[in-house]
């Protein structure tokens, strides 16, 4: 198969934790560049993931002027992904945005529209959508096993997990808090599931209770007094154009024993994706319900391998490169999710629902 060079921009926890590594496992990638404006970061990772030769930078513009870069990771706190995703594509590269898409859905709007014109791939690293149970329930609502799904659950909720690395609470860096960070994958995994992208309205609020006073942030450690500028707790009401209503919950502080698990209820059956697949209904009078566990081999693609979801995602953006296919998570598709974040925002600020053309 042939080469694919990847150049990475943004050398931090994601980029260690996730990207480089999953990337080093695919035999025809090669990492020949890497960015971050603190240069130490970029060269760790070249030493650790690098070719020899590998290029280091501190300004992604340079980067991006480098020919043999095919495909570029944008791992940059969220107010820096559009820019930057821009950038490569009109430089002809193909690009992976880490999630959210975007920190406003003007900015997520435009790098649909910059991956449209540049005629190059774009996909966003919702990584949900690659374990199996994600790809299995996608499948059951697809084969009409639930019937019409008309009521889901989308909840990301932590009771204490506020991230204190990087810039997460920083409101003009990451465009939000909780619903922006960790809200953002339930709302793009349940999507997937349904398969449905055409919202009418959404309706949000969101609070900044806790942040001030507790004490306990377990080993993400405190912050400090005044630092915590987004909100500590969202929830947003979506309609759906066909009827379909979904709640979603995102929280980093959130006085709760248990939060719930993502749950899709339709006309024939319900899933509650708690571990494996909990399906429930009803089966010749008598309510059932039975557990699936989806495998590695239940996914899409590559069902000999068994990859973590975060190798799966890699291998298949890389291999949707090589062969010319569409990847996993579509920009068109991860640009609502930043339309439905933005309008929960919007709408908890204004007070008034949110309806989309
Ligand atoms: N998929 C997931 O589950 C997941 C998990 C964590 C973080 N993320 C996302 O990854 C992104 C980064 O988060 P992180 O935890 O790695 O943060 P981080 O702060 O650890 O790393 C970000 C890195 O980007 C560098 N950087 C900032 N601006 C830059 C620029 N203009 N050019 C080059 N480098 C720049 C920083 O110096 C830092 O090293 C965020 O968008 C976050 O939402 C995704």
């Amino acid at each position: 198969m042939r080469k694919v060079k990847v150049g990475i921009v943004g050398c931090g926890g994601i980029a260690n934790g996730k990207h480089m590594p999953s990337l080093k496992l695919i035999e025809n990638v090669e990492m020949v560049a890497f960015c971050d404006i603190i240069p130490e970061r970029a060269k760790k990772a070249k030493k650790d993931y690098g070719t020899s030769d590998a290029k280091v930078y501190k300004d992604f513009h340079r980067m991006l002027k480098l020919e043999e870069v095919e495909v570029v990771h944008v791992l940059t706190p969220n107010a820096a992904h559009s820019k930057i995703t821009i950038a490569a594509l009109q430089a002809g590269k193909h690009v992976m945005c880490e999630k959210p898409m975007a920190h406003t859905a003007k900015d997520a709007r435009a790098m649909v529209e910059a991956a449209k014109k540049s005629g190059k791939k774009l996909t966003v690293g919702y990584q949900s959508r690659s374990t199996p149970v994600y790809q299995y329930a996608h499948n059951l609502v697809k084969s009409g096993a639930l019937g019409d799904v008309y009521y889901v659950k989308a909840p990301s909720i932590r009771r204490r997990g506020v991230p204190t690395w990087g810039v997460f609470l920083d409101k003009e860096k990451q465009g939000g808090g909780p619903m922006i960070d960790i809200g953002t994958h339930s709302i793009d995994a349940a999507l997937y599931v349904i398969g449905n992208y055409e919202v009418e309205s959404v309706t949000g609020s969101t609070f900044n209770k806790l942040a001030e006073n507790v004490k306990d942030n377990g080993d993400w450690g405190m912050w400090k007094p005044g630092e915590f500028q987004v909100e500590d707790f969202a929830v947003g009401f979506v309609k759906f154009r066909n009827g379909c209503t979904m709640i979603v919950e995102a929280s980093w502080l959130l006085n709760i024993e248990h939060g719930g698990v993502p749950t899709f209820c339709g006309t024939k059956g319900g899933i509650e994706l708690r571990g494996g697949i909990h399906m429930n209904g009803e089966r010749e009078d008598k309510l059932y319900t039975e557990t699936l566990s989806p495998g590695y081999a239940d996914r899409d693609y590559f069902k000999d391998m068994e990859l973590s979801p975060e190798q799966y995602e890699a291998r298949q953006w890389i291999q949707s490169i090589v062969d010319d296919t569409e990847p996993l998570v579509k920009p068109e598709e991860a640009c609502v999710v930043s339309e439905i974040i933005d309008a929960i925002y919007k709408s908890a600020q204004t007070g008034k629902t949110v309806y989309f053309k």
